[in-house]
This record gives C-alpha cells, structure tokens and sequence, in this order.
C-alpha cells in the first residue's frame, strides 16, 4: 500500500522527467550543421583568365596602351597559386589560354607556351580541380589586331586553326571547354563603348563583331566535338540585368527591353532556333537558318555580376541608395536568381545545364565580400529548389589581377597578390568543404 501511495504521488513527476528529456533535442554540433545543401557533384571553383594575371604577354592590349605588365605573376607563382586554390576545398577551376602565347606569328605555334600549360593543367590534376578551359578571353595576337581583329572575318579562320591546334593538344586533359567569353560585353566595350582596343565607338560594328564572334563558336563547337566527340562545350554569356530607370516611364522600358534583347538574349536565341538575329531598332543582322548554329551548346555559361538601370537615352546607371562594390555596382543577390531563370527557358529547351561561370566583387577591404558569396549562393540553392539545374559556381576571382581598362585598382580576389588568402575567402572554403551553406554563415551572413 505504501509503494501504491508513493508510486501514485510520483508517477507524474517522473512522467514529466522522461517527456522533458525525449523533448530535449541532442545539440547539433556547429558547423556541421547544413542548412542549404547543393546538388551532389556540383562544381565548386574559382575563375581567372591569362592576360589578367600571367603576366608578360605580348597583344593586342598590350600593344594599344592598356598593358598588364607583370599582371599578378602567375606566369611565376602557378603551382603556388594551385596549391592556396586547392586549399579552398574547390573541385574545380576556370582559366583561359592566350592565344597570343600559343601562336605569336600566324601559323608559328610555341613549344614553350604549350609546355606552360601543360605544367598547368598538371598542377590542377595534382590538387584535384577539375579545369574549365576558356579559349578566347578578350584578347588577340598583335597579328590578328593588324588585319583588323574581329571586324574581320577571317579572324573566325584563323581563331578555328588555333581552336584546333589547342584542342588536340590538350584533350586529354580538359573536358569543359568555353569557347569565348562574354562575346557581348568584348563587341560593345571594344566598338559601341569604345573603351577598349580598337577603341571604336560604331555600333553597327560592334553587331557585326558579335555575329562574328557567334559564327567563331558555333564553328568552335562543331571542331571541337570532331576532335573529342565527348567534350562539353559552351561560352560564356555576361548577363546584365537591365531595369527600366524610371519604371513606368515607356522610353526607358522600351530602351531597357532592346537592350536586354540584343545584350542578353540575342546568342541564345540564336542558337535554339537556328535563325542569326542580332538587331536592335534600325540595325539589323539577320541570316536564315544555319542548322550549324543551332544547339551549339552542351552548357549554359553565365557570368553574373548586377544590375544596371537604363536611362531613356540608353545610359546604363547604378540604382540610387543600394549597397554598392567598391566599383560602384548594385550588391543584388536576387539578380543571380533572376538570371538562372533567364538561362533556364534556353537550357530547358536543350536539355543542358547551367555553369556560373563568373560571380564576384570588387571589394579592397574585404568588408563585403563574404556576406555578398553567401547571399548569393543562397539564390544559386533557391534556383536549383525550383528545378533549375545549375551544377556549377565559379568565383571571380581566385587572385586580384588587372582589371581591364581599370587597371589594378579593383580588387576581386579571394587572394591578394601577395598570395595571403582573405578572411571572406575561408567562409568560400567552408561553403565548398561542406557543399553547403550551414547555420553558423546563414546566421551570420543572410538575412
Ligand atoms: C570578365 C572578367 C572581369 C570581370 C570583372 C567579367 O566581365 O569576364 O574578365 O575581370 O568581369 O569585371
């Protein structure tokens, strides 16, 4: 009776003991807490292109007044700069070959530049990361300058025979290869803008040069696949995301529209129909179509920075009272969603996948740049919840390097020059590692 009466009096307490201590979830350990998983084997990387960072090489910039000079002296520092990117825990790693090394004379190709990239592409193999070949990133051979770059076409011959040559040499150790970068952005910087060599301010040229540059990577990709039918192929497209300024004003929806038609969408379009348009209102160039053109692409490449927003009178301006890079560029991580799904109705059509093939910022105090990687990685992982099969992330950029007409200023490295990896550069790495954002950065970094 006694026990009865104890037990009676107790039972519940105890009952409430065990519930509180089912209830009592077992602490997750930090880090290792993912929150935003990817899909497996996504490709994790950082991108980089030759004239950038190599150093010593002599082109049609070079030879125009824009000269990188020692550039970041990679040409030195590559299986150091290999072994940090290796450190970052990355699978994989974009670069570009220059042409004006390879073949400095028309038809004169050089042992000692393609031993240069053979050590290259030996140093990636021995740290595990897989190599995205560029082979045409914005420059030129001093030769091909002379007979008046892409304006003529014949560039697109002779660019085939350095495709050719490239390809056979170095199959064996590259599957992903990206014809040309960012066509749009080289026609209109080099011959609308006329920011960069030949400094020409036409656009009907600067049409003329992406429909040459159209034709050189359709034929690029047939090449190509003729030489190693299991090779992926594809370019890479800057995607400018182009808001009308003022929104319910109509000229500056109508500008924003034709640009982003002819900028954005024009190659793509291109290619899934087969049929070549690259016009815009009063210029046009247009062919019937080429059934070489179409699907010419095994992947989707995008390089995504911001948004721009478009004046009536065609300026591209940086939104008022946003957070800015230190190049003064909106920091907008939705755009890279926006962005995917732009990609998505094309790479839908073929059946392909998507490769960022280029995301970054400039940022000399390292200040932004982590909270800008993670939130828009965040977006990467939203798309891919939607279906969107992107499988690859490329940052630009693995070190500071020349930027362009910049110059050195702009620092979008995850390493400095003097190979010290940045703090923003270790929360990357942990990205990588787990192939996922965990609590801890989400937490931290998003909102
Ligand atoms: C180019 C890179 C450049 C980066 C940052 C991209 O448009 O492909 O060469 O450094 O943007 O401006």
């Amino acid at each position: 009776m006694k026990f009865r009466a104890y037990f009676n009096r107790l039972f519940p307490i105890f009952l409430i003991m065990v519930l509180v201590a089912c209830n009592k979830k077992v602490p997750e350990p930090e880090n290792n807490n993912k929150m935003y998983q990817f899909s497996d084997n996504f490709l994790w990387g950082a991108a980089t292109s030759s004239y950038q960072i190599e150093g010593g090489i002599v082109n049609d910039w070079s030879t125009s007044g824009i000269d990188a000079g020692k550039a970041s002296d990679h040409f030195n520092n590559y299986r150091k700069d290999f072994q940090i990117a290796g450190e970052l825990n990355t699978n994989s790693y974009r670069f570009s070959i220059e042409w004006a090394r390879i073949e400095p004379e028309k038809g004169n190709f050089s042992d000692e530049a393609v031993n240069f990239y053979k050590n290259i592409l030996k140093e990636l193999r021995k740290n595990n990361l897989e190599p995205m070949l560029t082979l045409h990133h914005f420059t030129n051979p001093v030769w091909v300058k002379e007979q008046g770059g892409w304006e003529n076409e014949k560039t697109i011959q002779d660019f085939l025979e350095y495709v050719d040559f490239i390809v056979n040499e170095f199959k064996d150790d590259v599957d992903i290869w990206i014809t040309i970068n960012e066509p749009n952005v080289l026609a209109f910087k080099s011959f609308d803008a006329g920011e960069w060599p030949p400094f020409k301010k036409d656009r009907k040229t600067a049409l003329k040069v992406m429909r040459n540059l159209l034709i050189a990577h359709a034929k690029s990709y047939h090449l190509i696949h003729k030489i190693d039918s299991a090779a992926k192929v594809g370019f890479a497209q800057h995607i400018a995301l182009l808001y009308p300024n003022w929104s319910i004003n109509p000229v500056d929806q109508l500008m924003a529209y034709f640009q982003n038609k002819v900028f954005n969408q024009s190659y793509w379009q291109s290619i899934i129909s087969g049929e070549l348009n690259i016009s815009i209102p009063g210029l046009e160039i247009k062919e019937p179509f080429n059934q070489k053109l179409k699907d010419t692409m095994d992947f989707i490449g995008v390089n995504y920075y911001t948004r721009w927003m478009v004046t009536s009178s065609g300026k591209q301006i940086t939104k008022t009272g946003v957070p800015v890079t230190d190049l003064d560029w909106e920091i907008y991580p939705q755009g890279i969603l926006e962005t995917l799904r732009m990609a998505d109705k094309y790479a839908k059509k073929l059946d392909i996948p998507i490769y960022i093939t280029e995301n970054g910022l400039d940022d000399r105090k390292d200040t932004k740049r982590a909270e800008y990687i993670v939130s828009h990685l965040k977006k990467v992982w939203e798309a891919q919840q939607e279906g969107i099969n992107v499988k690859a992330y490329m940052y630009w950029s693995l070190i500071d390097n020349f930027e362009w007409a910049e110059g050195f200023e702009p620092e979008f490295g995850l390493m400095n020059k003097e190979r010290k990896l940045r703090e923003s550069a270790k929360i990357y790495a942990e990205i990588a590692k787990d192939n996922a954002i965990n609590k801890k950065l989400a937490n931290k970094y998003l909102d």
